[in-house]
């Protein structure tokens, strides 16, 4: 995608247990060694905002219908893009979200089925700009790896939240709509074999070539 914006837009994606917030500091302290002369926003979905962070505590612990969930995710992104995004990328910052759309696909689409054409929808909606295009990210990095393996490294410190909760099935499910939007996308994703030791996958970040 040629930019739409004068700054750039980074997402971070991958199961829970993949090892992405572990590195996405360093990735920001990397960006800002690169690009000296560039701010850099770190931020999150769902959150990002005031509002995003209220929404996304009750994302992640109350029970609630999956359209109900799809349509709180994509109004705390709403906002996301209007207070933080947008301004930044029109300002000509590096913006590195952890987590953006993608997630809502792999998460409510191939996790919990809700149909891929309602998020395509919705994705529409909320990320097409008036001139007819999407705002996407211009690199997602997608770390990839078995549920399995994701199981093993999930943090035993503190409780799992209504995600972390499910079993190996759903995200199995939820690695594979991944990999299916990988697929569909392959100049925007940039893949990361998770299952290999933290030293190897920042040597893969580093080396990964980002033209701004
Ligand atoms: P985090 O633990 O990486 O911050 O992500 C919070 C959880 O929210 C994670 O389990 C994935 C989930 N999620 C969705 O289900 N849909 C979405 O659109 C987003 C952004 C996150």
């Amino acid at each position: 995608m040629t930019s739409l914006y004068p700054g750039h837009f980074i997402s971070f994606e991958g199961i829970d247990g993949a090892g992405k917030s572990t590195h996405v500091d360093a990735f920001c302290k990397l960006m800002q060694d690169r690009f000296p002369g560039k701010e850099i926003i770190l931020t999150r979905e769902p959150g990002g905002t005031a509002l995003g962070e209220q929404l996304r505590s009750l994302l992640l612990d109350a029970p609630m219908n999956l359209e109900t969930e799809a349509l709180l995710m994509f109004a705390a992104r709403r906002e996301h893009i209007a207070q933080v995004i947008e301004p930044a990328l029109t300002a000509g910052k590096i913006v590195i979200s952890d987590r953006f759309t993608d997630a809502s696909f792999a998460y409510q689409g191939g996790g919990r089925g809700l149909s891929i054409q309602k998020l395509n929808e919705l994705e529409q909606w909320v990320q097409g700009r008036a001139d007819g295009k999407l705002l996407q990210p211009n690199l997602t990095i997608l770390f990839d790896l078995p549920g399995e393996v994701a199981e093993g490294r999930r943090s035993k410190v503190r409780a799992p939240d209504k995600f972390e909760k499910m079993d190996l099935n759903f995200f199995d499910k939820v690695r594979q709509e991944y990999l299916r939007r990988a697929k569909e996308d392959p100049k925007r994703f940039y893949l990361v074999d998770a299952t290999k030791t933290p030293e190897s996958i920042w040597g893969d970040l580093q080396a990964i070539e980002i033209k701004i």
